[in-house]
């Protein structure tokens, strides 16, 4: 792991504080680039090419400070040291240098790394491969953390308060960097040497002080010590990538994943949560959520496993867009098509993995959801809190005693079928779109429940006059339970979060 070039000094100190303050002065913000450049998010500036490149070369001439911030410190481009003087304070420049952000070169200055404003951060990072830039591309290479997969990965971290908290594979660090924000003690782990030196520079840059970076191999530097909430972008590619630490995930892609789940459950407290992304198979011999479940091993019984599935591909769809983004030929399409054919691969799916060790004795649950359209962070953290709430003890009085509260925007769709000559129903199936996009297939019975839901009646009166019709009381909660975590019912104090429509 070399460590020969990394091109970042750490300190001095005040120089970390000139270069925070200047850039917060001039509003080099994740805000006022989207908006400036019209753009839908950072990860538009890693692709900056062609179309692209054109369209943000358009908004370059603009006289604010950021956007040429934005040009020295994003695009990598070089300025000639009275372009620099004319705009920029002295006092910045220096510090910059002193940081090792601003390096001479053949046509006068420019930055070495990639300096980013996300979320409120300033975060450092390698340069990706861009014509005329600066570039670093051996195999430790660090990503920025705005790259569009990671972008999803840290919109959706918990930022509900708690003690401490780990990102594992933290990479340039910005998810430990939200996590200083909701925790007490945070601590950032990654395998690579370089990983570590830019977190902890950007641990600098940002001045924060509850936060600490270790280098090593997946849990080892922190063996013995409990966490309330555990992060993880590790790597998840494919072995048929360039064969970089921070994408390709072992023989299936799945491994290095493998090696988390199977020993994450004693490094969580009672009641933490892991918060993952996950790209992985359903496969003939098992969907992926099943063998998350058995590389649980023994902790299975006492971890909760929510699957939320934010995409899904055919293996062909998902091996085309990787052989178009790494520029290769169409002739790597068989060695794609030969490693799903091994594995059996029905499907591919990039998910957020949510693990709860249980905090009471209660079954453990154990679910897949797909996103909506308007799913986000609030309902992936309302279906964690729901399925714990539903198997305490006490719920069941609790829902008898529930006046139901009838939602309106599902529909249930009813298959005929013609049958010794008549059109007899088939089957009923929910639709719902949010706070999850469900097809919950379900006997006639409980279409008749939900539309009997006035708001006035409660569960317990309903689950009598059902009951008295045939159905068991088992039966009843077990069906009635399913539709309130469908969001068809829903209970006070409980509903999911307002999708807003
Ligand atoms: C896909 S990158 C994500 C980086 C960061 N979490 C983000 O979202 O931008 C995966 C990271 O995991 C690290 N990694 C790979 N194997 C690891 C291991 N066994 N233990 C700890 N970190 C590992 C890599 O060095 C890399 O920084």
């Amino acid at each position: 792991m070399s460590r020969h070039n990394f091109p970042l000094r750490m300190g001095p100190g005040a120089a970390f504080e000139t270069v925070r303050n200047f850039l917060r002065e001039a509003d080099f913000t994740d805000t006022f680039l989207r908006a400036h450049f019209q753009i839908p998010g950072l990860y538009t500036f890693l692709y900056s090419v062609g179309v692209q490149g054109e369209h943000i070369r358009r908004h370059y001439s603009h006289p604010a400070t950021a956007v040429l911030l934005a040009r020295l410190l994003i695009e990598g481009q070089p300025f000639t040291g009275q372009e620099l003087s004319a705009k920029l304070p002295e006092s910045f420049l220096d510090a910059l240098k002193d940081l090792g952000l601003l390096e001479r070169c053949r046509t006068g200055w420019q930055c070495p790394v990639l300096l980013m404003p996300p979320m409120g951060f300033w975060v450092a990072s390698d340069r990706g491969a861009r014509p005329g830039a600066n570039v670093y591309q051996e195999g430790d290479y660090v990503m920025s953390g705005v790259e569009r997969v990671c972008w999803d990965y840290a919109s959706r971290i918990s930022m509900r308060p708690c003690r401490k908290f780990l990102d594992m594979g933290t990479g340039s660090g910005l998810g430990a960097l939200l996590g200083s924000r909701c925790a007490e003690d945070v601590y950032g782990i990654d395998i690579t040497d370089r990983a570590v030196q830019f977190a902890s520079f950007n641990r600098a840059l940002n001045g924060i002080e509850n936060l600490t970076f270790l280098q090593g191999d997946m849990f080892a530097p922190v063996a013995g010590m409990q966490f309330d909430r555990i992060t993880a972008n590790l790597p998840f590619e494919p072995p048929l990538k360039k064969n970089l630490i921070f994408s390709v995930g072992g023989e299936d892609g799945e491994a290095i994943i493998h090696r988390f789940v199977s020993e994450v459950a004693p490094f969580l407290a009672p009641g933490g949560r892991v918060f993952a992304l996950v790209l992985g198979t359903d496969r003939e011999s098992g969907d992926f959520e099943d063998r998350i479940r058995q590389w649980l091993g023994a902790a299975a019984s006492e971890c909760d496993v929510a699957l939320l599935v934010t995409q899904k591909f055919s293996p062909v769809e998902y091996a085309t867009q990787q052989i178009i983004g790494e520029g290769e030929g169409l002739w790597k399409a068989h060695e794609w098509d030969a490693f799903y054919r091994k594995l059996d691969a029905r499907q591919v799916v990039l998910a957020h993995l949510l693990i709860q060790k249980r905090a009471t004795e209660r079954p453990v649950f154990f679910t897949r959801r797909d996103f909506g359209p308007l799913t986000g962070l609030a309902e992936m953290e309302w279906l964690l809190d729901w399925e714990t709430f539903i198997r305490e003890p006490g719920f069941e009085e609790l829902l008898l005693a529930t006046v139901a509260e009838p939602t309106s925007d599902w529909e249930l769709l009813v298959r005929h079928a013609l049958r010794e000559g008549a059109l007899k129903a088939q089957s009923y199936t929910f639709v719902k779109k949010h706070p999850f996009a469900v097809e919950l297939e379900a006997p006639p019975w409980m279409g008749m429940l939900a539309s009997s839901c006035d708001g006035k009646k409660t569960v317990g009166e309903l689950c009598q006059s059902f009951t008295a019709k045939g159905l068991s009381r088992e039966q009843f909660l077990a069906g009635a339970t399913a539709l309130f975590s469908a969001d068809v019912l829903r209970m006070n104090g409980h509903a999911p979060p307002s999708s807003g429509v």
